[in-house]
């Protein structure tokens, strides 16, 4: 199972790696299915496609056995690069985000309607903003001028709401948490991810494995814990006591997530954040 299918390049990979590998792909962006479905056009045969989101997968796929599962969470570069999709702060197009054009509530829905309150608490939980609440403050006046409508207006006012980095301070664009946050508001990026994590391992078959890539800590602390709790240590089914008494699932081979490396980095530097964890059925 390829979770998340994007643009196919890690799906393309096992298929050429092994003529006997069958893939089960499922991405909610249909840009993303029509991209892989052309990129993997020679391997057609092979591959089996779901407009969906992978949360649903075990539910759609009740019965089936998995070799293995990946899930490459987050967004991808094609959307990442379109700016029409809204996620672009560096080049502007609609406040959109949603990854799924069939869900109706687009990040400017959400920007022009919750209070202040939500707005800042989604931009300094989900975004891991310090300055959440200045942000919030900012975009509730400017709303009250005219609607906040373009990735552009919504980052040039979090750009004026934050104190300036000093001489060798980030050189990251103030606008990236905030843009963040509100991604993950819009497609509900965390909810359930323990959940799926634990039905897609039930359909592993014994030493068949899951390979997990986060790219932000909220994402890979929930990978971590139930992977964790997952494999039968207490400590942590304490906090998630329906695994309590479950015999152990997952046996965990990355003690500590992987990271790229020097190379990786030069090559693709959208790899930074990466986080890699991967388990076996047992
Ligand atoms: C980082 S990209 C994957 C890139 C892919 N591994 C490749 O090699 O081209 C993440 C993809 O996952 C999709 N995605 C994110 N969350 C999803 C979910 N809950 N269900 C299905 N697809 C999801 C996004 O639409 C995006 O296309």
């Amino acid at each position: 199972l390829d979770a998340t299918v994007g643009a196919g390049g890690h799906s393309r990979l096992l298929l050429q790696g092994d003529p006997e590998v069958r893939i089960i792909a499922f991405d909610r962006d249909d840009r993303a299915i029509t991209a892989a479905q052309s990129q993997l056009a020679e391997y057609e045969d092979r591959v089996e496609f779901f407009h969906s989101d992978f949360r649903e997968a075990p539910k759609l796929l009740k019965g089936r056995r998995l070799d293995g599962v990946l899930a490459d969470l987050g967004v991808s570069s094609l959307q990442l690069d379109d700016p029409e999709s809204g996620f672009s702060f560096r080049r502007s197009g609609p406040l959109d985000m949603r990854m799924d054009r069939r869900q109706s509530e687009k990040a400017a829905d959400l920007v022009n309607r919750l209070d202040e309150r939500e707005l800042a608490r989604i931009i300094r939980i989900y975004g891991e903003e310090r300055h959440a609440s200045r942000i919030a403050a900012a975009m509730v006046t400017a709303r009250r001028r005219a609607p906040i409508t373009t990735t552009g207006e919504l980052a040039e006012i979090v750009r004026g709401a934050v104190p300036r980095a000093g001489v060798g301070g980030s050189r990251i664009d103030p606008a990236t948490r905030t843009f963040q946050g509100l991604r993950i508001a819009v497609n509900g990026e965390l909810e359930e991810l323990d959940v799926f994590i634990r039905e897609a391992g039930e359909m592993l078959r014994p030493g068949g494995r899951m390979v997990i890539i986060a790219f932000h800590s909220l994402e890979d602390r929930i990978v971590k814990r139930t992977f964790l709790a997952l494999a039968g240590k207490r400590e942590v089914n304490r906090q998630l006591p329906e695994l309590q008494n479950a015999p152990p699932l997952l046996r965990i081979l990355t003690r500590k997530p992987v990271r790229p490396g020097a190379e990786e980095l030069e090559r693709n530097p959208r790899s930074r954040s990466a986080r890699l964890r991967a388990a076996e059925r047992v």
